[in-house]
């Protein structure tokens, strides 16, 4: 008999066991769903709503239910519908009817709310950790290459000479965004829903502070309907997921790019490379293809469970079962797709040669020329076209601008003169802007990002 059968004559037709239940995926939440149900009984008994002697009993039984499943002894039965039902069951298989106390002053609706909600909380936590030695790497790579030169792209059309360091270090901007939004969603989310019962709260005269405190919570939620339905704690992380992904795919797709045999810039290595099963001299990307492909299905997880909260009334409906699989997905793959680009950054060899050799393609100092003609008291606009016509003159002669003699470009202009020096090197040292590609203010770029870190491992 369920535990709910009560009012019901006849048993759930066994197609409905299976449509049902979330024990297969919610499994998961054992160890969330042990710790919320000894931190409640132990309020309870310390409120005099069961006893002392009962809260220690159930308290062992659960612990006994913890290493059963732990052992892998736990008979599993998908008519317990979930993991609160099946471990309820067991307690009052075990400890007899004491056990059917610790359903008093309690709901599935905040039981579920509590376990899910420390789940992900900590995979909020998991998520940052790892981010943060994904940046490490970033900076590592930073610091090995602020003299290397790559052609930076708008377009992906060759525009400036930037180094490789400063290109990193985009990707660390973006993963340092990454971490702080973790932190937020841990920070704010942070808040005990334990206590709200079916969706009015309860008549004990329970103590939501203590089981907040033993939990490990800021502070209970302050609205008991809002709690049994949000779901803005599992959203957030389907986004923080989506946006990390969307960044990591973002620099896999540049592996991918680097990889080829047109560009060259980076030598994936074997560990994190494949190959294939025809053609013999292949070595493929799959593991930044893989990430990019990974990024669909962590968008499609946030779709799916903004559209399944979209329309629900208030409060608890069972639609909102559906929040799981798709959190439990974009972890799992999340956290799997940032270890291991970590680790194919990591290991990749940085083809410099090879960077240098593209600038000398596409005319990347010619900004540099329009900004000397610009020094020189001409117009940008002005300054603008007589580099066009300069970067016509080289096409022309299929050399690189920067390959053109002080004469030929005095033909295109007077003004220019001896003091111009068209070198990549000079065109990416002069951009000491804050934030810009120079070394001096990469360097400060590093420096910035070694003191997030350290202050942010500080705090563990
Ligand atoms: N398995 C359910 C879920 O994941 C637990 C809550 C069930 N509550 C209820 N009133 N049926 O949402």
């Amino acid at each position: 008999m369920k535990l709910w059968g009560g009012r019901f004559s006849k048993q759930a037709a066994k197609i409905l066991d299976e449509f049902n239940a979330s024990l297969p995926f919610d499994k998961k939440l054992y160890l969330e769903d042990i710790e919320g149900s000894i931190a409640h009984s132990q309020m309870l008994a310390s409120q005099g709503i069961i006893t002392q002697d009962e809260a220690e009993k159930i308290k062992k039984g659960l612990l006994q239910i913890k290493k059963e499943i732990e052992e892998g002894k736990f008979h599993w039965d998908i008519s317990d519908e979930d993991i609160h039902m099946a471990i309820e069951k067991r307690l009052i298989e075990l400890i007899g009817d004491t056990g059917k106390k610790l359903h008093t002053a309690r709901s599935r609706n905040d039981q579920v709310a509590v376990d899910f909600r420390r789940w992900v909380l900590k995979r909020n936590i998991e998520f940052s950790e790892k981010i943060k030695e994904l940046i490490e790497v970033f900076i590592k790579l930073a610091k090995e290459n602020t003299d290397t030169i790559m052609p930076g792209m708008t377009h992906l059309q060759h525009a400036q000479p930037i180094s490789f360091a400063y290109h990193m270090l985009a990707y660390a901007s973006m993963f340092k965004r990454d971490y702080e939004r973790f932190i937020d969603s841990f920070n704010r989310n942070n808040k005990n829903p334990l206590g709200c019962a079916a969706l009015a709260g309860t008549p004990h005269p329970i103590d939501r502070f203590k089981t907040t405190k033993a939990l490990g919570f800021d502070e209970p939620t302050i609205n008991c309907l809002d709690s049994v339905s949000d779901r803005d704690f599992a959203l957030e992380i389907l986004f923080n997921i989506a946006m990390l992904m969307m960044h990591a795919s973002r620099i896999s797709e540049e592996l991918v790019l680097w990889s080829t045999s047109e560009f060259s810039f980076v030598t994936l290595s074997d560990e994190y490379s494949t190959g294939s099963s025809i053609m013999p001299q292949k070595k493929n990307p799959d593991v930044p293809e893989l990430i990019r492909g990974k990024t669909g299905r962590a968008y499609g997880n946030l779709m799916a469970l903004l559209t399944v909260m979209k329309g629900l009334p208030l409060a608890y409906n069972k639609d909102t079962q559906e929040d799981k699989e798709g959190v439990f997905d974009s972890v799992k793959n999340g956290l799997i797709s940032i270890e291991i680009l970590k680790e194919t950054l990591k290991t990749m060899k940085v083809n410099k040669g090879n960077m240098y050799k593209a600038c000398k393609k596409g005319h990347l100092t010619a900004t540099d020329l329009a900004d000397y003609l610009v020094k020189k008291g001409i117009p940008f606009r002005e300054a603008h076209h007589i580099t066009g016509k300069a970067v016509a003159l080289a096409e022309s002669k299929v050399v690189d601008l920067s390959d053109l003699s002080i004469e030929e470009l005095k033909q295109i202009d007077e003004r220019i003169d001896k003091d111009l020096d068209l070198c990549l090197e000079n065109s990416m040292n002069s951009r000491k802007s804050f934030g810009g590609t120079a070394p001096e203010s990469v360097k400060k770029q590093i420096e910035y990002f070694e003191k997030f870190l350290k202050e942010h491992n500080d705090k563990n």
